[in-house]
């Protein structure tokens, strides 16, 4: 059975995934498109060959030629936009954040375990990503005893210019502090942020740095800087009883050169986290075929964002603040 997808929105995301759907994952073809700038979907839609074109998110999820949809829309339209696929029981990868807050999450979160069936994916890619795989199968089997310490690292070439210190720790540590949860497998009981001071490059926001503590006693640091110039890195390191790891950098190139050798950086995500990406859509697809779902669920973008809200709240108030993450229910054991 091949997958009929509609992909939401067609800018550097949702054009990514509809042309890595249309090329390169087996099981599935892209059937339409839509953007509320119909052109730029029109102009997608030509390159994958999907033959219907829409301005309206919600008409391509109603549209019965298609079976599952990627929502790659701004923000706000994530939650009306996976509320109406779970009210039109269709499978959706949403790209992170599953909300701008945690009550959209939430709802989303009551409304599919009504539904008794797991429909929602939500697009944290790390856990998709080689590296972290092998970190987090390396703490499965306990390889280099317990873990102490992890060390993030975000660092962006350069962001849009409305970007606040706020939505720094929303909707960019946010991704750190899912792979966090996906590599320790628990939750956050405290955290503690600072912004330093802001760069001449943009005044108008500050990087920031997030302490948090699990719920086991792991410190997790966390440091996001969306206007480092240079150009996109992510780093993280585990620090173990009896051993350390980290990810090893990819790059395309390394160069010799005026007596130096350097590594070539990748200018933003789409690079660094290809294969990522790649090997998520193929998951997704491969568990709308079997009916098992995979990846981060809608309770993981419920408890990053929850998680990310608190974060904000310490931001502001620079107390250290107490993350009490409800149990997680049965539904996504
Ligand atoms: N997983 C990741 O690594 C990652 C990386 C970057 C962005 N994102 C997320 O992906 C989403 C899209 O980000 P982007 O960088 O592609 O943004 P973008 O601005 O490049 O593209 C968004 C597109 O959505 C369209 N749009 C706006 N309102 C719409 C609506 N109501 N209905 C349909 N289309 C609408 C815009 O016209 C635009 O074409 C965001 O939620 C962002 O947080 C995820």
């Amino acid at each position: 059975m091949t997958i009929r997808i509609g992909v939401i929105g067609t800018g550097v995301m949702g054009a990514g995934h509809a042309s890595m759907l249309a090329s390169q994952i087996a099981g599935c073809e892209v059937v339409a498109v839509a953007d509320a700038d119909e052109a730029r979907a029109k102009v997608v839609a030509g390159k994958v060959g999907a033959a219907r074109v829409f301005s309206d998110g919600k008409a391509l999820i109603g549209d019965t030629g298609v079976d599952a949809v990627v929502v790659a829309s701004p923000d706000p339209t994530h939650h009306p936009l996976v509320m109406e696929c779970l009210r039109q029981v269709k499978p959706v990868l949403c790209e992170k954040p599953l909300g701008t807050n945690s009550t959209e999450c939430r709802e989303i979160v009551e409304t599919e375990m009504r539904s008794g069936r797991r429909l929602v994916q939500v697009g944290f890619m790390r856990r998709f990503d080689p590296g972290y795989e092998a970190v987090k199968a390396a703490l499965t089997e306990e390889r280099h005893g317990l873990p102490l310490f992890l060390h993030c690292i975000h660092r962006n070439a350069v962001a849009a210019s409305y970007t606040t210190s706020e939505a720094i720790i929303l909707n960019t540590a946010v991704h750190e502090i899912d792979a966090a949860r996906f590599l320790l497998g628990e939750e956050f009981v405290s955290a503690t942020v600072r912004g330093t001071r802001a760069t001449r490059s943009a005044p108008s926001r500050t990087p920031q740095f997030l302490l948090l503590e699990t719920a086991s006693g792991v410190l997790v640091d966390i440091e996001a800087f969306v206007d480092a110039q240079y150009g996109y890195d992510v780093r993280a390191e585990l620090v173990c009883e009896k051993g350390a790891m980290s990810l090893a950098q990819t790059h395309a190139v390394r160069t010799w050169s005026s007596g130096t050798v350097g590594n070539s950086l990748y200018a933003d995500w789409m690079g660094r986290f290809d294969d990522a990406y790649r090997r998520e859509l193929q998951a997704w697809v491969q568990s709308i075929r079997s009916w098992k779902a995979v990846g981060a669920s809608a309770w993981d973008g419920y408890v990053s964002t929850r998680t990310a809200e608190l974060c904000l709240e310490a931001y502001r108030s620079r107390q250290t603040v107490t993350i009490d993450i409800e149990e997680r229910p049965a539904f996504y054991a």
